[in-house]
């Protein structure tokens, strides 16, 4: 099947779809349960970015709720490039994807018992990666500290890229309602963790900060790589425990994920963060960034 160029294509269990005819059972337990785990990767000149690392994280996730994955990565590689090709994106202006990979416990009777869903869902959606405008980059975005606390790592642990996304979407939707780009979340201590589809970091004196793993947060891999890249330009980025008063108070502040790359956050609460600009360590870690993922196929992929 071939879908008109620059659409949306999905990978369904091995058979590719169009938006319209991609569907699954009402009895998968991803429907029913929320249960399964997922990975949001976005193409760099056609390739999917950090495939390894994203295949690795989806691993962690499956094993921490106990899912079987039943491909390899070289058999997910091919699905994600069969899709990218059906919906006509292959790289290049306007054509590179943002691919969201699923697996789900699969169809099975109305139980909790694992047992009744021997196989596995697992879908790969393909779209057009919708860039945000450079404006946003250059101006910086609000965010508000919202009153849905992250959960508890011993309830649903954030570590988990789970399908059961209801603690994100709250935090969104409160974000949503004060106007603001981006929720912030604290954690069960009152500490701050993430944001409803970010990680959060600051800048004070020089030093990049960000919320330690064990504040109950996902291990965002552009957070990841931005302890590499710091460390490869002399720019201290490590974690801390941060509260409100750190973020108020920072020289600067920034959110990071795979679709949205870094952004600074220019006002929290609608308080300005420091001369409410972005700041020059959000910018340069921008651009280092920007220049490794475009530096060649050993960038985007391997590290
Ligand atoms: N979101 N924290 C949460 C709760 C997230 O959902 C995400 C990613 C991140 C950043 O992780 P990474 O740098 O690996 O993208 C942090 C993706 C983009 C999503 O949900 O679609």
């Amino acid at each position: 099947m071939v879908v008109s160029a620059a659409n949306a294509a999905v990978n369904v269990n091995g058979q590719l779809f169009d938006r319209e005819h991609a569907v699954i059972s009402v009895f998968d337990h991803g429907f029913l349960y929320g249960e399964g785990v997922y990975e949001t990767l976005r193409t760099y000149n056609g390739r999917p970015f950090l495939f390894d690392r994203h295949m690795h994280r989806l691993r962690t996730s499956a094993r921490m709720i106990a899912l079987p994955i039943p491909l390899t990565d070289a058999e997910f590689s091919t699905r994600c490039a069969d899709t990218q090709r059906a919906a006509g994106l292959t790289g290049g202006e306007d054509r590179e994807a943002y691919i969201r990979i699923l697996v789900t416990r699969g169809i099975g009777a109305l139980s909790y018992d694992p047992a009744v869903t021997p196989h596995p869902s697992v879908v790969v959606i393909v779209k057009p990666h919708v860039q945000l405008p450079e404006s946003v980059y250059r101006s910086g975005v609000s965010a508000a500290i919202v009153s849905i606390v992250r959960n508890h790592p011993e309830t649903v642990n954030p570590r988990i890229k789970s399908n059961n996304l209801l603690n994100c979407a709250l935090a969104a939707q409160e974000a949503v309602r004060r106007d603001a780009f981006e929720g912030i979340m604290r954690n069960h201590r009152g500490e701050l963790a993430e944001c409803s589809t970010s990680n959060l970091f600051i800048v004070k004196n020089g030093q990049v900060l960000t919320p330690p793993l064990e504040a109950g947060l996902l291990p965002g891999l552009t957070r990841g790589l931005l302890f590499e890249i710091g460390a490869a330009r002399g720019i201290s980025v490590r974690e801390a425990t941060l509260l409100d008063a750190d973020l108020f108070g920072a020289d600067e502040a920034f959110l990071t994920s795979t679709t949205r790359e870094i952004v600074p956050i220019v006002r929290v609460d609608d308080r300005p963060i420091a001369s409410g600009a972005p700041g020059p360590v959000a910018l340069a870690l921008l651009e280092a960034f920007r220049e490794q993922v475009h530096s060649g196929p050993r960038a985007a992929n391997q590290l």
